[in-house]
């Protein structure tokens, strides 16, 4: 299989989340009933958004925060009502819509600008923290990491992010295409090594002065997918 470039992946990606699975990803951020299988990944996503908030500070007034991939917007909007001056980034221009039709009308000193394109944007200006949750999972590992090497030129405090994580017998099978069969229409996620990523993250010249921090681990179901804190050393 040819690796596809970080554009063409990106394309790929705001296909699928802009026109394939826009319907499905509003389901499945809404308070809508689904089904036994969605459920197990609606309670991961609460609990990974949940562990993704509670590294932040309580009190956001003054903080300048990334939402990279924000999708429907329910972290940015957790972080708004701290306080926080949120800047929300999607692919998606249709899930952008949305997110701006669901936010609050009472953020109190927060807020959310949303906007349709790429977070890496340098027009985005300055973040004291981004955070990305599951919106680097569908890249291949060495350009995630590129991705977070470039948004830590911009970021003063910390990026947070997920990623999902592999273990040598889900590699197999992935690699077997046994666990994203032909003809499925999304855009496989790639899992990596937590150890594989440290090393790219390590490794990569433009996150020199920055190291890994808290992590965790989220498996609910059919959801797995692990936090990890970068900070400036
Ligand atoms: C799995 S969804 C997660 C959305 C949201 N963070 C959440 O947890 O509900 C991944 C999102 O990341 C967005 N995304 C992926 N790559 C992106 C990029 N380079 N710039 C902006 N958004 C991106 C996709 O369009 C998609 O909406």
């Amino acid at each position: 299989m040819t690796q596809l470039s970080y554009q063409e992946r990106r394309g790929q990606i705001e296909t699928y989340f802009d026109r394939t699975a826009v319907q499905a990803w509003a389901r499945l951020t809404s308070d809508a009933p689904v089904g036994r299988i969605r459920a197990t990944v609606r309670a991961g996503r609460d609990r990974m958004r949940a562990t993704l908030l509670s590294w932040l500070p309580d009190d956001l007034r003054g903080t300048r925060l990334l939402d990279a991939g924000c999708g429907t917007g329910a972290l940015a909007v957790e972080a708004a009502k701290r306080g926080a001056q949120v800047v929300a980034i999607d692919l998606s221009p249709t899930l952008v819509n949305l997110a701006r039709e669901r936010q609050p009308s009472d953020l109190g000193a927060g807020r959310i600008d949303f906007c349709a394109g790429d977070m890496l944007d340098p027009a985005l200006g300055e973040f004291d923290v981004v955070v990305g949750m599951d919106s680097l999972i569908h890249y291949q590992a060495p350009d995630a990491v590129r991705v977070l090497a470039g948004l830590a030129q911009r970021t003063r405090q910390a990026m947070l992010f997920t990623f999902a994580p592999s273990n040598p017998a889900l590699a197999t099978m992935h690699m077997a295409g046994k666990l994203f069969p032909r003809g499925n229409r999304a855009p496989a996620i790639v899992p990596v090594a937590e150890k594989n990523l440290r090393r790219l993250l390590a490794a990569e010249p433009q996150l020199r002065g920055w190291h890994p921090a808290r992590t965790q681990r989220v498996a609910s179901g059919f959801y797995t997918s692990h936090a990890l804190e970068m900070v400036r050393t």
